[in-house]
């Protein structure tokens, strides 16, 4: 990596799960473009990965510390550190995550749905909390960027609590951004897909081939580093007018809806047709076959 030049030359980020996945690839993004970084996680084995893959390419810019995000004291602490080691901070991105509570709401236990928001929803919250106040203290402004998911949009992206504790994340960002803007923090989400992550495949890759060029329009799989150089749009001076948003970054998931012409066989493209329905206007629709098309 070569030395600080980049958009975040002399800034200081605090990443929240950073140690896997979409945490991990924006870590490694924020370093390259310059910032240093206060990684927290609370897998510590892939933490100390992390580092020894940072070593020698981000020189000294890089400190990893175990924090669970659903503990105050953990959040509080990732915050003072990333402060400690580098004289300030600038950039929060609350990322830490984990599937959670999963099965029919009717077995659900109460303790596996309140671990799921502890760490989704309580996670951003205590990162926010924490973050802002860091910034307030020391005035100047900053960027606060939350990982949400197309999961909080509706159901079938996720499970239950899972969709339910993003959409708390969206809607705290929107919060959090009107409430923190007089201090000129701005305070976005970025709304993943489906993304190739360890998340996905815990112990076995998972084929996302049937999704890729139908659920999903784009023909290739969404990658960790895609979603890192949103979150690094989102938290640098180019989105200095950017707050309260959610942008969501799925290959076209979201933008291809319900699809039901694939599922009720209506779309005219599939029967090689072309031409225009006037509706029950009375006038004429014209139908033409596609040329090359019996
Ligand atoms: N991979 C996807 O398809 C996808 C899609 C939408 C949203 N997301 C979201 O992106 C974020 C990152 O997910 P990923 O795909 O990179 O997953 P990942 O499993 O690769 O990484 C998540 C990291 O968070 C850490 N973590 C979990 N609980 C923690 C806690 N309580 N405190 C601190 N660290 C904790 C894990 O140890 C891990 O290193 C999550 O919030 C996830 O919900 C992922």
């Amino acid at each position: 990596m070569p030395e600080p030049a980049g958009t975040f030359a002399g800034q200081v980020a605090l990443v929240t799960g950073a140690a896997s996945g979409i945490g991990r690839a924006t870590t490694l993004l924020l370093l390259e473009r310059g910032a240093s970084v206060l990684a927290c996680d609370l897998n510590a084995g892939a933490g100390a990965t992390l580092e020894e893959e940072a070593s020698g390419r981000a020189a000294g810019r890089l400190a990893f510390r175990v924090a669970d995000v659903a503990l105050e004291a953990d959040v509080a602490g990732a915050v003072a550190a990333a402060t400690a080691a580098f004289g300030r901070l600038d950039l929060v991105v609350n990322n830490a995550g984990v599937p959670g509570a999963f099965g029919p709401i009717t077995e659900l236990a109460v303790e596996d749905w309140d671990y799921t928001f502890s760490v989704l929803a309580r996670g951003v919250f205590l990162g926010t909390k924490h973050g802002a106040r860091a910034l307030i203290d020391q005035g100047g402004g900053g960027a606060i960027v939350n990982v949400a998911s197309i999961a909080a949009f509706s159901a079938g992206a996720g499970p239950q609590a899972y969709s339910a504790a993003k959409a708390a994340v969206v809607n705290f960002t929107r919060s959090a951004a009107v409430e923190l803007a007089p201090h000129r923090i701005r305070v976005n989400a970025v709304c993943p897909g489906v993304i190739r992550t360890p998340f996905l495949e815990p112990g076995r890759p998972q084929d996302l081939g049937p999704l890729l060029g139908r659920v999903q329009p784009w023909p290739e799989a969404g990658q960790p580093a895609d979603v890192a150089r949103v979150v690094a749009f989102l938290a640098s001076a180019e989105a200095g007018f950017v707050t309260g948003e959610a942008v969501v970054v799925d290959g076209g998931l979201e933008a291809a809806g319900p699809g039901l012409d694939r599922v009720l066989k209506v779309d005219p493209r599939h029967a090689g047709l072309v031409g225009v329905s006037r509706g029950s206007t009375g006038a004429p629709h014209e139908v033409r076959r596609r040329p090359g098309q019996a």
